[in-house]
């Protein structure tokens, strides 16, 4: 049900259901600039990677790919997003994947790797305000020399990072607002004042420095004690507040940051979730910006955190997308707001439970979003300290100061049903009228409201996408068609290691283009990667499949593999299972039930060497298994039972290079 509105304007406060609040909590809430504003805002934004959250997003075909951008980035359609955080790709497992490094060994410089650039650039086309954020969670192996470790070198370690934020203006025309130092993990004072150094030496004053990416301490606190450490950090950004911040961080007197928050499967409880947050993290924590982590769930679901996105995008061979419910409670905020504006000075906390926040531009402009989420439906991942309970309520705003002359408020409006998945979301409401300087609402619990002066929100919507399928049951990739401008194969989601494509002009047939793992050294790592490498692809489904592809090991210490049934991947990828047929340039095979590769189920020779290609088929039937080499068979009849199912992968041994062609499935 709809709250009524359309009643004449003044007379509809004393009829309608807005006056009806007997035995209710019945607050009054002061609007006025009129002794100034409080914080500046600085925007609502999203996360891409941290790492390779939107991976599938690059291989939907048009015009999937830009329905899915103009419901994220594009003003007055969606989510309209104000803030881009990317991660600065470090060659490492930073979640759901690894991203690509621009600088994969030390004299390596190549800034057309990966998708981040291209998402800054289509977010940046749709809208030319929005503010970049870059982030490393890993770095490649040079910069830690042999350590898992970035700060031995910081002059180094700054060098890499400014080098990014060069190479996004120079190739792509990107000016990056914001950099950060390693996200959740330490911070090193040397470095952030090397890294501002090194920013300004480059021109790059313009630049701000987020830190430390991770909890209010001890970041705050040093902060206190260094005040040229304070003098370089111009936000204190921290990670899952619980809308929460700490005496010593508001000492600081910096902009405060949820700079990483959410992370909640993007139902009705995640929009929930979202929107209390999105209030709350000022209301209570003093926060002016709050970052979702992430963007858009285009990973494959049983990944670690599957559909923590605010929208869903995993599978582009149907083109099949769905904008979830968390996409509509972010265009509440952003849609009548810009960084820039300010908080009003207001408590924000509703008598009755829940939260408003009042933001002006200034020149007359005011809006209002109201959230009452109940606690037990609207938990994120850190839930708030302490449980509250929320009753139907009235609320009477009076309108003072600028805003005394405001005649009528436009009114957005979104209710949450956790039941029946049945929620009204973002509808336009019409314009309400400010009787005698005051508006008075009557909020029923797991609502939010936008009240604005502005009249551009928009509710856009395309077209119906395309129904859900599963990954095609037969798929192939000669890797000679490119999937431009992108450096990876469509679909083959990188777990520890990098594939890329690869030209080898000097090849004499078939193998001039091929996908080719080119990370060589273990590097700085943000979990606990394989010692091997692996990408992964398809239906974590699949059970009987099979899989051949061509490869060449180039080094005499490397291997390669190709497997199926593989359950684990992201931050679990070390521990993944399922059927991996391995070959060694030393002449042998192995096939193990697991990437580690202690689990030998058979082993034998195989005659393969280094620098030659060979083609490897591997079926899965049931519960039995067997392999071919160049088409002729290599073992058979063994014996699998764990895992039941999962992706299809490619891999090496360890960090060598090697290469991959004419990749085929089979499932059915
Ligand atoms: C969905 O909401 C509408 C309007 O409030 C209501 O009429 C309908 O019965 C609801 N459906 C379900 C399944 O709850
Ligand atoms: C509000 O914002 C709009 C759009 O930016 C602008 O045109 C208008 O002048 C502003 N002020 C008022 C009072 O509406
Ligand atoms: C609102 O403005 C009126 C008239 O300017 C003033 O009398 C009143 O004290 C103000 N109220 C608040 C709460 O600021
Ligand atoms: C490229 O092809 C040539 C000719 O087959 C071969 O000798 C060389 O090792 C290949 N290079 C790489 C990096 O694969
Ligand atoms: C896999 O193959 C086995 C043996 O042919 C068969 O019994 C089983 O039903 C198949 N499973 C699926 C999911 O197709
Ligand atoms: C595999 O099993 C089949 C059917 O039982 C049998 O004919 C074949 O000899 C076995 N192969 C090996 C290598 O044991």
């Amino acid at each position: 049900m709809l709250p009524l509105l359309l009643l004449p304007p003044c007379l509809a406060l004393a009829l309608s259901p807005w006056s009806a609040a007997a035995g209710k909590p019945s607050g009054s809430y002061w609007l006025t600039d009129a002794k100034g504003l409080a914080r500046e805002f600085d925007g609502i934004g999203a996360v891409s990677g941290g790492g390779a959250t939107s991976r599938l997003l690059v291989d939907y075909e048009e015009p999937y790919r830009s329905e899915i951008l103009d419901y994220l980035f594009k003003p007055n359609c969606g989510a309209a997003l104000q803030i881009l955080k990317v991660e600065i790709g470090g060659d490492a497992q930073s979640t759901d994947g690894t991203e690509a490094s621009h600088m994969h060994y030390e004299n390596d410089e190549n800034y057309f790797r990966g998708y981040e650039w291209w998402l800054m650039k289509e977010a940046k086309k749709r809208n030319p305000n929005i503010k970049l954020i870059g982030l490393p969670w890993a770095f490649p192996g040079w910069i830690g020399k042999g350590e898992n470790w970035p700060y031995d070198h910081p002059d180094v370690t700054a060098y890499y990072i400014v080098s990014w934020i060069l190479g996004a203006k120079r190739f792509h025309d990107l000016d990056i607002d914001y950099i950060g130092i390693w996200n959740e993990r330490t911070f090193n004072s040397k470095y952030i004042k090397i890294l501002r150094y090194t920013l300004d030496k480059q021109e790059l004053q313009r630049v701000r420095i987020v830190a430390s990416d991770n909890q209010w301490e001890p970041i705050s606190f040093v902060m206190m004690l260094d005040s040229e450490l304070r003098e370089v950090v111009d936000v204190i950004g921290a990670h899952y507040p619980g809308t929460k911040t700490m005496p010593s961080a508001l000492l600081t007197k910096k902009k405060l940051w949820a700079s990483e928050d959410y992370s909640t499967f993007n139902n009705e409880v995640g929009a929930g979730c979202w929107a209390r947050i999105l209030n709350q993290n000022y209301v209570n924590g003093h926060m002016t910006s709050t970052i979702a982590w992430n963007l858009v769930a285009s990973y494959y679901e049983e990944l670690p955190f599957g559909r923590c996105g605010l929208m869903t995008a995993q599978e582009p061979w149907s083109g099949h997308y769905s904008v979830d419910p968390p996409i509509w409670i972010t265009a509440h905020t952003t849609q009548f707001t810009q960084p820039g504006w300010h908080y009003l000075m207001v408590d924000g906390h509703l008598e009755g439970g829940g939260s408003y926040v009042a933001l002006t531009d200034g020149k007359g402009n005011l809006t209002i979003i109201i959230e009452t989420m109940t606690y037990s439906h609207s938990a994120c991942i850190r839930p708030p300290l302490s449980p509250y309970s929320l009753s139907p309520q009235k609320a009477t705003f009076y309108f003072n100061g600028s805003f005394s002359h405001l005649e009528a408020l436009q009114v957005w409006y979104s209710k949450l049903e956790f039941k029946s998945a049945n929620s009204t979301l973002f509808q336009s409401l019409g314009s309400k009228k400010i009787c005698d300087g005051m508006l008075t609402l009557n909020l029923d619990q797991d609502e939010v409201y936008t009240l604005t002066t502005l009249t551009t929100g928009r509710k856009s919507r395309f077209r119906d996408p395309p129904r859900s399928q599963p990954f095609p049951s037969t798929y192939k990739d000669d890797f000679n068609v490119r999937n431009p401008p992108f450096s990876e194969a469509p679909y083959f989601s990188d777990q520890t290691g990098v594939f890329e494509y690869f030209v080898n002009t000097s090849d004499p047939g078939e193998h001039v283009f091929t996908l080719r793992q080119v990370v060589n050294q273990r590097p700085v790592t943000w979990v606990s990667d394989a010692e091997n490498t692996i990408s992964i692809i398809g239906n974590y489904k699949w059970v009987n499949l099979t899989l051949s592809c061509d490869v060449y090991i180039e080094s005499n210490q490397g291997g390669a593999f190709i497997a199926g049934r593989v359950d684990k991947g992201g931050i679990y990828i070390s521990d993944a299972e399922g059927v991996f047929f391995w070959v060694f340039p030393d002449g042998t095979y192995r096939v193990t039930g697991d990437l580690y590769g202690q689990k030998v189920l058979m082993k034998g020779l195989s005659g393969v060497r280094a620098e030659s290609w060979h083609r490897l088929t591997l079926t899965l039937r049931g519960t039995t298994a067997s392999g071919m080499l160049n088409g002729y068979p290599l073992w058979e009849n063994v014996t699998i039972t764990n895992p039941e199912n999962g992706w299809a992968a490619i891999g090496t041994k360890s960090f060598e290079f090697t290469q991959f062609d004419n990749f085929h499935i089979q499932t059915s």
